[in-house]
């Protein structure tokens, strides 16, 4: 880690690397040769210290601090303006000055960070007029790394904040990952799996908390919170009692204990990520108790504290029977956690997967956004390429991020979208935001795949600004890493493509799976299907595809509000890409290409793998025009791509020819 960090590549830099030239008039370049600064405190200190390296990086020199001057400068400060909302700030140019005030320390933060990321960008800053609000509370980040070192689902390397069941002694890397995250406003973060094992269980007791403190001390100079991921069973396992029913006296009393020692050491710890009764972990079932009474447990011991409970709704039974038709793996989550609304505490949050299943390539919003009205709903996108090509595969997600976001409910009528559910707009929320899993690891260029960084960037940017294009956030993210230059657009256009590509060698429209059990990489059409997970596609020699609607499949649809529901239920008005996710269709079905599924099935599978000989070919185009680091990394991953989506192609194309006996019309090579 040492030599990395020492090291300080382009690849590790990433969209802060402020080695390069702008262009910048004499006037501008006067001003930012001084910062003065009203106010004190660990994050004014990280604002400075940014801008400081930024400025002494344009101008090849080192800004002066200064207590006073009539001379141009930059100041650092808090708004008095009352229409900035939390953590917003603003940017303006006053006569020979320039302000960058803030709603609070976070806002001053931010707004350095933006304002450095305007001069990277091209913008004339010498009159600079911008206010600028996230629009979700909280924006947090979920690390799935185990005390081993290990990352669950991470195709980035080991994990930054583990070694060998032990906290890193050198914290040089993380604070550099919390200058990364801060510069996209994230302001949580969930340093471990919430799959919470034996050693990880430990992180809140004494034994750790010291660690884990340095490590929360770090984020909170840049703005960021430390939560953790508990263990429902930690009173029996770290606490030696009988039981962790969460309406027992002393599992209520070991739980405020614990909170109480916590913040001894973490003065403003996050509060708990909770994955219970979900894939063998424990939970209140276990005691004849409900998600509401084990969630409002933990709530009540963090109150005092402010702190919060973010409650997972990623919670199935995982060993269905395919048999019964009327079970469905995407209608959990509603049906567990529905009956509840408004049964949690205040300070309880949920967490729901953005869609039904998990973190497929395609899938329709969970219905759950919208359906509880009382209660405080955050959404979880997974930036680690789990099912979506492992950091190997190139591709962008964050056009699947705004369409969820975009997604409107009807829940209270037009304009009942999943970004003002979850931003707690609509039901007016206490709480409310978005959370991700991280695609971080101690690469050297932190996410594997060196075009993979432009997700976790595009993650934060998204979030802070769900207004913004998934294309403005990609060519802002191309010229911080990059620099501004005239083939831009190809690195821009590879990645607005990436994600339907990657969808067309694949699973078709909307079916999801079709991977290799458990690791999820490469394909197996049957793989999940003759096992107990309950994640079907029911293809046979006739048909494919699961019917979900409320008349005569599985009753999914009629979770959703009705327009929706019926939008969904209706073969006419069903998106296509999602019409296997909600029918069971013949393979001879036309649609609305003019081509039937089959024959969609063999044309996508085909092209998808010529696109990705294209974005090879485009990227080789910038041979000698990016750094080369990146371009040689990005070409090993790209050759990868290729092989293994030929691999895609042949498998699904051989498995549905040989199902249907149905020729190819193009009469393609089909094994
Ligand atoms: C998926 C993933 C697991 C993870 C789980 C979760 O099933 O494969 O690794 O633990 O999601 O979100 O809890």
């Amino acid at each position: 880690m040492d030599k990395v960090a020492l090291n300080k590549s382009v690849l590790y830099k990433c969209w802060l690397n402020y080695d390069r030239k702008v262009n910048l008039s004499e006037e501008s370049k006067e001003i930012i040769k001084r910062i003065l600064v009203e106010g004190e405190s660990q994050i004014i200190d990280s604002a400075v210290k940014e801008l400081k390296m930024a400025v002494q990086n344009i101008i090849g020199e080192e800004p002066k601090l200064l207590k006073r001057t009539r001379l141009p400068h930059v100041f650092l400060g808090i708004s008095t303006n009352d229409s900035l909302g939390i953590d917003g700030f603003e940017i303006k140019r006053i006569k020979k000055s320039i302000k960058i005030l803030g709603n609070n320390e976070s806002g001053i933060l931010y707004g350095v960070f933006s304002f450095i990321r305007k001069i990277y960008t091209g913008v004339d800053i010498g009159n600079i007029n911008i206010e600028d609000s996230p629009k979700n509370m909280l924006r947090m980040i979920n690390h799935w790394d185990n005390i081993s070192g290990d990352i669950e689902r991470g195709y980035a390397g080991k994990s930054i904040f583990f070694k060998d069941n032990h906290i890193v002694d050198n914290t040089e890397r993380i604070n550099e990952y919390a200058r990364l995250a801060a510069s996209i406003s994230i302001n949580g973060i969930v340093i471990n799996n919430v799959n919470v094992h034996e050693y990880e269980t430990k992180l809140i007791s004494d034994e750790y908390l010291t660690k884990v403190g340095e490590i929360a001390n770090i984020f909170t100079s840049y703005g960021i919170k430390l939560y953790l991921s508990i263990n429902f069973a930690s009173p029996i396992e770290l606490g030696g009692l009988k039981t962790a029913d969460p309406l027992d006296v002393d599992v209520k009393l070991w739980w405020k204990e614990r909170v109480k020692n916590i913040y001894k050491v973490i003065p403003n710890f996050g509060g708990f990520l909770v994955k219970a009764d979900s894939e063998f972990r424990p939970g209140p079932f276990t005691y004849g108790r409900n998600h509401a009474d084990g969630a409002n447990m933990l709530a009540e011991a963090l109150e005092p504290f402010g702190g919060i409970v973010i409650w997972r709704c990623f919670v199935y039974n995982c060993l269905l029977d395919w048999r019964d038709r009327s079970k469905d793996r995407a209608k959990a989550a509603y049906e567990n956690f529905k009956p509840l609304d408004g049964k949690f505490k205040d300070n309880v949050i949920l967490q729901v997967k953005n869609g039904p299943m998990d973190f497929q390539i395609r899938e329709p919003i969970s219905p759950l956004f919208g359906a509880m009205k009382n209660t405080n709903e955050m959404i979880e996108f997974q930036i680690t390429q789990e099912y979506t090509g492992q950091q190997k595969h190139l591709c962008y997600l964050v056009p699947l991020w705004k369409e969820v976001l975009d997604f409107d409910t009807f829940v209270e009528g037009r304009g009942s979208t999943v970004s003002n559910i979850v931003n707690g707009s609509l039901f007016e929320r206490k709480y409310g935001g978005a959370a991700a899993v991280a695609n971080i690891g101690d690469d050297e260029s932190w996410t594997g795949h060196p075009l993979a960084q432009a997700n976790f960037y595009g993650y934060g940017r998204l979030v802070w600004d769900t207004s913004l294009s998934s294309e403005e956030i990609a060519k802002e993210w191309v010229e911080l890493t990059f620099g501004i230059f005239k083939e831009e657009t190809t690195i821009i256009s590879m990645l607005a493509e990436s994600r339907d590509i990657y969808e067309e060698y694949t699973c078709p429209l909307g079916i999801g799976w079709m991977v290799n059990p458990n690791n999820h990489y490469g394909p197996s059409v049957d793989g999940y299907e003759y096992s107990r997970w309950g994640t079907y596609h029911y293809a046979d020699y006739k048909s494919l595809g699961v019917d979900r609607t409320t008349e005569t499949g599985t009753g999914y649809t009629g979770q959703y509000s009705k327009p929706i529901k019926y939008m969904f239920e209706n073969l006419q008005t069903c998106p296509e890409e999602l019409l296997l996710f909600f029918h069971n269709m013949d393979y001879k079905y036309v649609l609305k290409s003019r081509k039937t599924i089959i024959q969609h099935i063999y044309d996508t599978h085909f092209e998808g793998v010529e696109k990705v000989f294209a974005l090879k070919e485009k990227w080789i185009s910038l041979k000698g025009k990016i750094n080369e680091d990146i371009f040689n990394s990005v070409i090993e991953r790209l050759n990868i791509q290729i092989k293994d989506s030929e691999e895609w192609r042949d498998v699904v194309n051989s498995y549905f020819y040989r199902k249907t006996g149905i020729d190819d019309e193009l009469h393609r090579k089909i094994y």
